[in-house]
């Protein structure tokens, strides 16, 4: 008769040891009886970078990386790409259903009330030098945040999180749009809350003097579809860095700056932003044999390929490329989508890439978009942080309520000296 469990012998000691399976996992805690002698600490797991271990339980995000499989609580990213709106889906996201109508004008409602921003975020704004990087810029004036709303302490209070909620997600676009204009020499756009969320966000952006900002249909809808996808993600490097740092029971606003700072990396969220450098890079479709030739030997990666968890084509790479062709319509041509097309073609043949299942990832298409749509490229992973900011409230509230949790504090191997006596500096003998 088959059991849930895992026989383990050491054998050390010759001892056996029968171990529950759980959802496909053992604990690791479990393997703490395993000792040598009563004096000993117990069998640890060595996981650096958590390849294979699960650190939570979560209801929010499926990922199939084999099958290219994303789910937001069950539905199907390509269906909320073509139908749903950035609001209802981070709705979606935070409360596990869909909204009814009424719900949903509600919680637009909310959000919408919260987009202003203290007029002394400005100031803090004003002291950054004009070439700051804004995703720097970011992380500071949301963690600064913390300061303003000191209420947000009260993490095991559900009206005070839910609070937190409608102000991050109404403020960051405001922070985010005004380090932009802040980098340009612009005067600050103030919210326009007739606009949709990302309508809105356009006008913020990129409103002169017009009295009145019209965003255009394909861009404000281009918009919701890549804030769509970039919602959440699972267990990715910047949530797990809001969940570790929010498990000290910090206000989830220092928590964001923490998971902003883990999301501007070259490796995560900075991604976009390395792709369209390097594109610029490479520069024509004449060169991209080289460039690819330069990688296999080690010299640098292909930025936007590659994935811990996809092992087959980012589903959120498929939908973003076939977006892209409506906003060049608008905007015109990108001259470096035909270099992107070119590097897809002959990574996808080529054995180096097959062999490792290497495909493009959600950054590999968006910053050609950002891109014709006047962006700087050091705005590409601010325009990543902004929607994943409901995916990390959602993280972390689900973290806050989680009886299993408690603060994060992995363990370690010391491979230091043993201990030993101080040396007065003068017994010290040069290097
Ligand atoms: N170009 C060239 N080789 C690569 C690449 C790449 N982009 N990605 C992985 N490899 C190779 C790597 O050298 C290794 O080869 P070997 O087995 O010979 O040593 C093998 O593939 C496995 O790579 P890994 O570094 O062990 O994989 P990982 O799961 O630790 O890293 C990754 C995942 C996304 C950090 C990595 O693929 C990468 O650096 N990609 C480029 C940066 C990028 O596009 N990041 C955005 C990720 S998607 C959005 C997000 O999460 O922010």
């Amino acid at each position: 008769m088959p059991k849930d469990t895992l026989t383990v012998t050491d054998n050390r000691t010759g001892k056996s040891f029968e171990i529950p399976i759980q959802d496909g996992t053992v604990r690791a805690m479990d393997l703490r009886q395993i000792k040598t002698s009563l004096d000993d600490f117990g069998l640890m797991t060595y996981d650096p970078a958590f390849t294979n271990t699960a650190s939570c339980r979560s209801k929010i995000t499926f990922i199939d990386g084999d099958r290219g499989i994303l789910e937001y609580r069950g539905y199907p990213i390509e269906e909320l790409a073509e139908k749903s709106t950035y609001l209802e889906t981070a709705y979606l996201i935070l409360n596990g259903e869909l909204p009814d109508r009424v719900h949903l004008t509600e919680w637009v409602h909310n959000i919408k009330h919260h987009t202003l921003i203290h007029e002394n975020i400005k100031k803090l704004i004003d002291g950054f030098h004009h070439d700051a990087h804004p995703m720097g810029m970011l992380l500071s004036i949301v963690g600064a945040l913390s300061t303003f709303y000191p209420d947000a302490k009260n993490i095991f209070d559900s009206k005070i999180r839910r609070e937190q909620a409608f102000r991050l997600i109404a403020k960051v676009p405001t922070i985010a749009a005004f380090c932009y204009r802040h980098s340009v020499g612009l005067p600050y756009a103030y919210p326009d809350n007739e606009l949709s969320y990302t309508g809105n966000f356009l006008n913020m952006l990129f409103k002169m003097t017009e009295l009145k900002y019209k965003p255009h249909p394909v861009l404000e809808r281009a918009f919701e579809v890549l804030f769509i996808l970039h919602a959440d993600h699972e267990q990715n490097c910047s949530t797990n860095a809001m969940r570790s740092v929010g498990s000290s029971h910090v206000d989830p606003y220092a928590a964001i700056a923490a998971a902003t700072a883990a999301l501007y990396g070259p490796l995560h969220g900075g991604a976009n932003e390395a792709v369209l450098r390097m594109l610029r890079q490479v520069g024509s479709k004449a060169n991209v044999p080289e460039f690819i030739q330069r990688v296999k030997r080690g010299e640098g990666r292909l930025m936007g390929f590659g994935h811990r968890i996809y092992k087959s084509y980012d589903p959120r790479a498929k939908i973003i490329k076939q977006m892209a062709d409506k906003v060049f319509e608008v905007m015109g041509p990108n001259p470096l989508l035909e270099v992107a097309l070119e590097l897809e073609r002959i990574a996808l043949q080529d054995e180096y890439f097959v062999s490792r299942k290497l495909y493009p990832n959600v950054d590999f298409y968006s910053g050609l978009i950002y891109q014709s749509m006047r962006l700087p490229v050091d705005m590409f992973p601010v325009m990543f942080a902004i929607p994943r900011t409901c995916g990390w409230i959602a993280q972390w509230e689900e973290m806050v309520l989680d009886s299993e949790q408690k603060i994060a504090r992995p363990r370690q191997i010391y491979q230091g000296p043993p201990r030993r006596r101080y040396l007065p500096l003068e017994e010290r003998q040069p290097d």
